[in-house]
């Protein structure tokens, strides 16, 4: 534990498990006051029992007004806020064409919708008090094609744009916003759909492919540190980029 994010006020979306429950308490560990917030309440409010100073709210991103209550809330009670950390996603798994257009929006809600509420209610809160930084999950999906998950990797291509648009737009209100583009993580959203890639990619191991590709699947604490730097002044020149954390996958095409 250090120091580096001494009393810092952050929120953090979909912090009930997984990769948001981890940015959480690295967070905490840096000394940052952090809200857990996820449309599970009571896993948020289990993520916040385990940190030190955390709070903790239910709170459902697809609803933008919500989330710009729970932002003034904070503001309100803290003074300002420091930290956003847009994590909140969802995942199902179908082709395209056999996509219905209910699971294609229902993945956009979340994935996009809501980081964008999260960005700019976040944005404007910062900006009005002089500054702060913003970080987005999105995902090595964002940059090529991903059998299954279309829904999901459109929104992930959109968050990255949506992170460099505003983080140009809020520079000059000393906010800065950059995204994490993990690559395959062992959280549920992977685990529990191992099954339904094997058997519409036609393939025995999905495991196995990760591995070649990865070197080893991901685990939550590979990830979480960095939110931490991009969260800290240590960060202070990086600005509207896609940080990838993936093994190398992106870097090869064998
Ligand atoms: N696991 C990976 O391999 C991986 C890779 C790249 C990016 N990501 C991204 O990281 C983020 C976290 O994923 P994870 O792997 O930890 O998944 P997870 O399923 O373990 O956790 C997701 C959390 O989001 C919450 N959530 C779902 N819908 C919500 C909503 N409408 N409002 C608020 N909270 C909601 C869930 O309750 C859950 O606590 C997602 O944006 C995901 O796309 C994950």
């Amino acid at each position: 534990m250090t120091d580096v994010l001494k009393d810092k006020i952050a929120i953090v979306t979909g912090g009930a498990k997984g990769l948001g429950a981890a940015v959480a308490a690295e967070l905490a560990s840096e000394g940052a006051i952090v809200v857990v917030t996820d449309i599970d309440g009571d896993g948020a409010a289990k993520t916040a029992e385990g940190l030190n100073r955390g709070e903790s709210a239910v709170l459902d991103v697809r609803d933008d007004a919500a989330v710009g209550a729970l932002v003034e809330d904070v503001v309100s009670r803290h003074g300002n806020l420091d930290i956003m950390v847009a994590n909140a996603g969802i995942a199902t798994v179908t082709s395209v064409a056999e996509m219905d257009f209910e699971t294609w929006r229902s993945v956009l809600a979340v994935n996009l919708d809501g980081v964008f509420s999260s960005v700019r209610y976040a944005g404007r809160a910062m900006a009005a008090s002089g500054g702060g930084s913003i970080i987005t999950m999105a995902s090595i999906t964002g940059f090529a094609g991903s059998p299954l998950i279309a829904h999901y990797a459109a929104a992930k291509a959109a968050v990255i744009s949506l992170t460099q648009t505003a983080a140009v737009e809020l520079r000059g209100h000393g906010v800065r916003v950059n995204a994490i583009c993990p690559g395959f993580i062992g959280t549920d959203l992977v685990l529990d759909r191992a099954s339904q890639f094997e058997q519409g990619l036609g393939i025995d191991d999905f495991g196995a492919i990760i591995n070649q590709a990865q070197g080893r699947l991901g685990d939550v604490s590979d990830v979480a540190p960095l939110a931490a730097f991009l969260a800290s002044d240590r960060s202070r020149f990086s600005n509207g980029s896609a940080f990838v954390v993936d093994g190398g996958m992106s870097a090869s095409l064998v």
